[in-house]
């Protein structure tokens, strides 16, 4: 018996000895000591010996217990060192390094641009508004004066969905879902800015685009209040010094019509290749709402009068960044938009 169980500690050190990875000493250890190990199950078979013998193996059993889970302790520090000192060769890790910065994003150039006409329109008192992208017909044209087989609705080349919905290709018809909401003859003094949808597609033009809409009604309202609001809102975007010019136009919703022009940033008026050699850019559309305009959405034309206007926002933003293709406003371009 006592032969028996010195081949099985041998046997066990010289396995222990082998093994290389502390999973496997680990196996070795479950192998010999588990529940259902060698050593362990001599233990169980104790009950056979006789009574003198019992003790005597018993302790001998236990004596090589101890000595075998001593020998994996050390022998598993011993591997633990080993993996230590060979991450230490085979790592270099220079903590001197500066360490990686997260880029801090920012606004888009559209963002500011749009935040910056909110900011003086509110604080002209105006509130804002908005309508749907699938915008019905009726608001579209219809309610704004322009009636189905109208030839200035050839103005706008528009997506339809149905015959009856469409992408909105500006954001007038938020004028009319304004005046339907609120109370007959009762002041009107918002903007509505928004994302509008035409097909076009060029250096100056997308698919997809935005609008600010503002519209005014009220008791009184005429075109030096336009003149004002507008003139106003031109020197807080572009400085006092530009020049601003109101030049006569048509729009169907609008009578009498002016489209408002601002000496050109580039060249200060002289002319150059961005103004064609005019001297000025066209920013936005304007004029008083048409009476039929106040009708159909039941103002009376008779007690209340209006302005209205509609600006492209990538265009004031291309005038004020000096942008001479608006297509790189959704390219996406990190080289561009770093820039800003
Ligand atoms: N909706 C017109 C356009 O997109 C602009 C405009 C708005 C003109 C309001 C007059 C009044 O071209």
């Amino acid at each position: 018996m006592e032969k028996q169980l010195n081949e099985l500690k041998q046997q066990a050190i010289g396995e222990l000895a082998l093994a290389a990875s502390a999973d496997k000493l680990n196996d070795l250890r479950v192998k010999y000591l588990g529940k259902k190990g060698s050593l362990t199950a001599v233990l169980r078979g104790l009950g056979s010996l006789t009574a003198e013998e019992r003790p005597r193996i018993g302790q001998v059993v236990n004596e090589i217990r101890n000595e075998l889970e001593q020998l994996i302790e050390s022998k598993n520090s011993q591997l633990k060192q080993a993996e230590l000192s060979a991450r230490l060769a085979s790592e270099k890790i220079d903590i001197t390094l500066p360490g990686r910065k997260n880029r801090l994003g920012h606004k888009h150039p559209l963002t500011t641009t749009l935040d910056r006409i909110k900011a003086t329109f509110m604080n002209l008192g105006f509130e804002i508004a908005d309508g749907p992208e699938v915008e019905q017909d009726y608001y579209n044209f219809e309610a704004l004066n322009l009636p189905k087989d109208h030839p200035a609705r050839d103005m706008q080349d528009s997506f339809y969905i149905t015959e009856e919905f469409l992408l909105r290709t500006h954001t007038s018809p938020v004028q009319v879902r304004t005046m339907q909401k609120s109370e007959p003859n009762q002041p009107i003094r918002i903007i509505a800015p928004g994302k509008v949808y035409r097909r076009d597609y060029d250096a100056t033009h997308s698919p997809m685009f935005q609008q600010v809409e503002g519209l005014v009604i009220d008791r009184g309202i005429s075109f030096s209040d336009l003149k004002g609001t507008l003139e106003l809102f031109i020197h807080e975007m572009f400085g006092n010094n530009v020049g601003v010019r109101f030049r006569p136009s048509f729009f169907p919703f609008t009578e009498p019509s002016a489209e408002v022009d601002i000496s050109c940033v580039i060249c200060s008026g002289s002319g150059c290749r961005v103004c064609k050699g005019t001297g000025w850019l066209e920013i936005l559309g304007s004029g008083m709402v048409h009476p039929r305009v106040l009708e159909m959405s039941n103002f009376d034309p008779q007690q209340v009068s209006g302005f209205a206007f509609g600006m492209g926002v990538e265009r004031i933003a291309m005038l004020i960044y000096g942008i001479d293709d608006l297509r790189l406003f959704y390219d996406n371009d990190l080289r561009f938009l770093r820039q800003f």
